[in-house]
């Protein structure tokens, strides 16, 4: 798969670390930073991983910050995709079954390095199941009555 990556300061080293265990499954990385801890700024990251994914230079992201809130919250803000935080295994695999969320975020200061890696791997190892859950995402951006 073509996985884009990215992460702010409060993210870089489980982002690397995210990304050392892709590249050895075989995955092409396309790492987009930040690449240490001076200060930036979380949306730049989640743009590019957003912009990557909706053109299809990447088939799926993976951001990482402090919480993964704010890089959820600045996908999620941009039409026809959707971010999951995650920080358990079970919501990981249901993003993917249920939600199609094709970026996962993570937060750095949240989840260790090996939940972190085990929500990736659970994540990746789920595919959308469409039917009523199609219906239901189609309901997200086209409000109606229930
Ligand atoms: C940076 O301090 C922090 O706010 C950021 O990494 C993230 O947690 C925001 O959602």
């Amino acid at each position: 798969m073509r996985i884009a990556l990215g992460a702010d300061h409060g993210g870089v080293h489980l982002k690397d670390r995210l990304a050392a265990v892709l590249l050895a499954a075989g995955h092409d990385v396309e790492d987009v930073g930040t690449h240490d801890t001076s200060s930036c700024d979380y949306p730049d990251f989640a743009h590019a991983v957003a912009d990557r994914v909706l053109d299809g230079r990447a088939d799926r992201g993976v951001l990482v910050c402090g919480t993964g809130q704010g890089m959820a919250m600045t996908v999620n803000a941009r039409p026809g995709i959707r971010a999951a935080v995650v920080a358990d295994t079970f919501s990981a695999q249901m993003a993917s079954l249920h939600n199609d969320a094709r970026v996962l975020c993570l937060g750095e200061r949240v989840v260790g390095q090996g939940l972190a890696q085990a929500c990736l791997e659970a994540w990746l190892g789920a595919s959308f199941e469409g039917g009523r859950h199609q219906r239901r995402i189609d309901k997200m951006t086209a409000p109606s009555d229930p």
